[in-house]
């Protein structure tokens, strides 16, 4: 499968409740606020100032640019103040007004993106890209991606997710060609992959016979599976310790994960080798362990705290984030409150947040009812979103003071003079573009180029960015010792 198709499918899997959710009502709100900036504001031309002009050039004069996954949920919305990224890139205005047939190349294969809909999400996802070759068709080159597929399909049934029935039943690829992969991406200078699967954790390679012993599977502490457990095979503690070894210099991040697939080699792995982020996703859907049974998500609002410590001490610092559905089937004023209670108890980073829609063919459609009218859901949605936000505020504030290790993504969408970047954990980092020792090569003053590791001393944090300045230019290895 070309990796861009996956992106496609998770994109199309987001069929349900879209609009109700966190990532896709920043997503609204951007398209929203581009056509107000592009009315309201002048040219790009002629808003770049000097620093702009400085760094576009260093760009194009720079090595391949780094693609990093961007969170969903970051506010995307564009103040009528905001400076345009300059050409070469592709505006998504410019994208949805030409309405023609758009190819996404990525390392030499071309893939037609007829629905504008779903290229603008994928361009969304996919960072910077760079137009070229203008012809009978908009080509659009991904200069990197870092969304790699690993499994597809998933076989937990939870009775609200259409996923089983659209995805099939788990598979994953074969390690070999996944590190092959990943050799190649570095080769080619990219900094960052991500792992992508439906339960990217759950990943099982069979494909080698001599590992596919009788050795049964480990489950977090307190999960069970809906289905019968599974023996052998490489699992993802494996992969992902391969897939570490391939490029110190080169981060791995992975997505999505089930809760019930954090055995402690994973753990340990991800707190031990320096490039393998800290950051997990642990969607947990509902606080209410009445709720969770419903959804058949196989644990108890106590085993999922249970583990959400087990993983703190495992990995100190680790930065969580989780997804929520508000108003599922017969989901009490009580079970709400429970919900809430467990945003402001984990006091999660990042979250996506849903309301509760139904699917056809899942079991909650055929078993449950959707009781909870559209107003509450709305309602509770809109209550978990603040609660969210002030306690991620929270989390985020715990950074101001630290030294932190940053990759530089490119210009700040906000202001000429800055620069972003993502620090450890996926959130935006915005600093100012000023020049700085290079640690490798003291004396030599160097500015950031986009793919470059700094050290960026936090000043201030909201709920989805940090702020701060630059101290240094280093390497991954290296700052190993400073965080
Ligand atoms: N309604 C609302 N949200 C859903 N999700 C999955 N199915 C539904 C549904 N029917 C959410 C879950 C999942 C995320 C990817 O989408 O929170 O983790
Ligand atoms: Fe859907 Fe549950 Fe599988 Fe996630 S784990 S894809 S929510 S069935």
């Amino acid at each position: 499968m070309h990796p861009l198709q996956c992106v496609l499918q998770v994109q199309r899997s987001l069929g349900w409740g879209p609009l109700a959710s966190v990532s896709w009502l920043s997503l609204r709100m951007c398209r929203a606020h581009s056509s107000l900036s592009s009315t309201m504001c002048p040219s790009p031309e002629r808003q770049e100032d000097g620093a702009r002009k400085d760094f576009s050039s260093r760009l194009a004069a720079g090595p391949t640019f780094q693609h990093f996954l961007k969170s969903a949920s970051a506010p995307q919305e564009k103040l009528s103040s905001e400076v345009e990224d300059p050409p070469p890139y592709l505006m998504m205005d410019e994208l949805l007004g030409r309405q023609r047939k758009v190819y996404l190349e990525t390392y030499g294969c071309q893939m037609n993106v007829n629905d504008t809909e779903i290229a603008w999400s994928i361009l969304q996802k996919s960072g910077y890209l760079r137009t070229s070759n203008l012809q009978e068709a908009d080509v659009i080159l991904l200069v990197t991606c870092s969304i790699r597929s690993i499994m597809r399909g998933c076989d937990n049934m939870c009775s609200y997710c259409i996923v089983p029935f659209t995805r099939g039943r788990e598979r994953s690829r074969p390690i070999a060609s996944i590190l092959e992969e990943v050799k190649k991406l570095s080769e080619q200078g990219l900094k960052e992959v991500t792992l992508l699967g439906q339960n990217v954790n759950s990943f099982r390679d069979n494909s080698e016979v001599q590992f596919n012993s009788a050795v049964p599977t480990n489950l977090s502490r307190g999960f069970t599976t809906n289905y019968k457990t599974k023996q052998g095979g490489l699992r993802f503690a494996h992969l992902l310790d391969q897939v570490s070894r391939v490029d110190p210099e080169m981060r791995i991040r992975f997505t999505s994960p089930h809760p019930k697939d954090f055995p402690d080699e994973v753990l340990q792995l991800i707190h031990e080798r320096d490039n393998i982020c800290k950051q997990i996703h642990l969607p947990a859907q509902s606080g209410s362990s009445r709720v969770l049974e419903a959804m058949r998500r196989g644990y108890s609002r106590e085993a999922y705290v249970e583990l959400v410590h087990h993983i703190r001490e495992s990995i100190p610092g680790v930065s969580l984030s989780s997804d929520f559905i508000a108003g599922f089937c017969g989901e009490t004023e009580e079970d709400h409150v429970q919900t809430v209670s467990l945003l402001r108890e984990v006091q999660y980073n990042m979250g996506f947040l849903f309301a509760y829609s139904m699917r056809q063919k899942t079991r909650a459609y055929h078993r449950l009812k959707d009781d909870v009218p559209e107003e509450v859901k709305l309602r509770r949605l809109e209550e978990l979103i603040t609660i969210f936000r002030e306690e991620a505020t929270k989390a985020n504030q715990t950074s101001v003071g630290c030294t932190q290790l940053v990759l530089v993504e490119g210009l700040s969408k906000r202001s000429a003079t800055d620069l972003c970047g993502r620090n450890d954990g996926n959130l935006k980092v915005i600093f100012p573009d000023a020049e700085m020792e290079d640690v490798n090569n003291p004396g030599l003053r160097v500015r950031a180029q986009p793919g470059d590791y700094v050290l960026v001393k936090i000043t201030s944090a909201s709920s989805q960015t940090l702020r701060g300045h630059v101290l240094c230019r280093t390497t991954l290895r290296d700052s190993s010792a400073y965080c």
